[in-house]
């Protein structure tokens, strides 16, 4: 059993397509990753938890804690761009463990990352159906609270769930349906519509810091970083339980590189995608932060629309808040989108690896797209936004993302030290820099997420450990078990 849960696959096992029935449909360029990778980007991270960061965590100084997550992120972006051009399939971080650090890694990354893309769907579903309310409240349209609802939340205790007499959330079932539509029909109708609501929410986001930089009351900036007051609250420890938080503004990025088996060139395409979406967002991300905090004292942010607040405190901007909210439910759109799309090549990856079952493997003979595994993510998270509370999952979603960031900046490291003789069209630079001190921020940023979510991540751990050990370990081709593998080399 040792073996198999250290074999790793080789990289040229991984570019070995499943040649048998339909193919994924190669229609993306490098400025299309660019826009899908903003669109997995930018959404409730900047439009929501920016007020909570700087009111309880760092104040002014959330721009420090942007800058922070920023480089974390873009070190792991870094390695990011080295294995998907080096390796372009749609596993992405799974895929990448698998030909690095082995069979029992790859299987706990993959199903890391079901944490990070099926359940971000369902958890921005749900801040989705709030935007939609609260916008057609403003209208006269006010849907009923029964049906706009979760009926369950979170109790007081870690694992406590209460009833809230609420039946379903319909929006956040009705967007997670719609998007799923379109991820089924192909890529791209997918990367169009992308395009679209990228557009529109960088337009926001660009009008809120052109016309807030003039609203800005220095004095809303002393003190800078603001005394401690206790772990995590304020000072330089406030600072890094910031980052913490909003590294959720940043996760996205890396769903690009699960789009590589349908870019054209991806060894040219997947590094200027995935680096050049981090740079835009982490320019726009630290501005507005400086902008926010200089137009409104940090500690009214504590809301959970503070750009609308903002704006509210200036009349003359007060036409700009129907335009932001529209904004940030075209952002937290394109997030699931991306996520949803994201998902379902994880899920083929595994599955043509026989981790899991088999139809999350096909390929839809016409739309050329993982149908089966599309549709499964859409009812899933469906379900879990419409029924479930949520509010637990966005922690467990950065949780698992941070993982797959530190074990791909890992990986990096032992794949130049393992395979020099590799080609590799993007090679991260200074890699024995990048890649330990990726590790070492993104590391800090999971310390930093609370013992509670931990204990959720072992929980994840352990069902997905079962799933493995009487599913995945027996049916994975490299055991070879099943009978029907292509032949594949169980070690370098
Ligand atoms: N980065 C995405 C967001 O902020 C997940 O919604």
């Amino acid at each position: 059993m040792a073996n198999q849960l250290f074999a790793t696959k080789t990289v040229a096992d991984l570019h070995l397509d499943d040649s048998s029935g339909p193919q994924l449909k190669r229609a993306l360029s490098a400025t299309a990753l660019t826009a899908l990778g903003i669109g997995g980007i930018i959404g409730t991270g900047i439009f929501v938890l920016t007020g909570t960061a700087a009111a309880n965590h760092a104040g002014p100084a959330l721009a420090l804690a942007f800058i922070i997550a920023g480089i974390g992120c873009t070190l792991a972006g870094l390695c990011y761009a080295e294995f998907a051009a080096m390796i372009p399939v749609s596993g992405s971080a799974y895929s990448y463990s698998y030909a690095t650090l082995g069979e029992g890694v790859a299987w706990f990354i993959g199903w890391n990352l079901v944490l990070e893309y099926l359940f971000a769907v369902a958890t921005v579903s749900v801040g989705w159906s709030g935007y939609l309310v609260s916008l057609l409240d403003q209208f006269g349209m006010h849907l009923p609270t029964a049906l706009s609802s979760a009926p369950f939340a979170k109790g007081p205790g870690d694992f406590d769930i209460v009833r809230t007499g609420a039946i379903i959330n319909l929006p956040a079932i009705a967007i997670v349906a719609a998007l799923t539509y379109i991820c089924y029909v192909g890529i791209r109708q997918t990367s169009a519509f992308n395009t679209v609501i990228v557009a529109i929410k960088v337009t926001v986001v660009l009008l809120f810091i052109f016309l807030g930089v003039s609203h800005i009351n220095p004095a809303n900036w002393h003190p800078f970083i603001p005394a401690n007051e206790g772990p995590g609250k304020f000072g330089w420890s406030g600072i890094m339980a910031a980052a913490g938080v909003i590294f959720f503004a940043y996760i996205g990025f890396d769903a690009i590189s699960t789009a590589a088996q349908e870019t054209k060139n991806p060894q040219r395409a997947m590094p200027i995608g995935i680096l050049s979406s981090l740079v835009i967002c982490t320019i726009l991300y630290v501005v507005v932060a400086i902008i926010l905090t200089g137009m409104v004292n940090y500690r009214e942010l504590d809301v959970s629309a503070p750009v609308a607040l903002a704006l509210d405190k200036y009349p003359d901007l007060h036409w700009l808040g129907l335009p932001v909210k529209l904004g940030a439910l075209a952002g937290m759109t394109s997030v699931m989108l991306v996520m949803t799309l994201a998902q379902a090549r994880i899920f083929l990856a595994m599955a043509r690896d026989g981790l899991i079952w088999k139809p999350f493997g096909k390929v839809h003979p016409t739309h050329q797209t993982p149908s089966f595994g599309t549709v499964f993510t859409g009812v899933v998270a469906a379900i879990v936004g419409g029924l479930l509370p949520v509010g637990i999952l966005g922690e467990l979603v950065s949780i698992g993302t941070l993982m797959a960031f530190v074990t791909v900046c890992i990986g990096v490291l032992v794949l130049r030290i393992t395979r020099p003789e590799l080609e590799r069209p993007f090679r991260t630079p200074a890699p024995w820099f990048t890649c330990i001190a990726g590790a070492i921020i993104c590391g800090l940023m999971m310390v930093s997420l609370g013992i509670g979510t931990w204990a959720r991540l072992v929980v994840w751990t352990i069902i997905g450990a079962v799933i493995y050990a009487f599913y995945g370990y027996k049916h994975s081709r490299l055991h070879g078990t099943n009978g029907s593998a292509r032949p594949v080399s169980a070690t370098r």
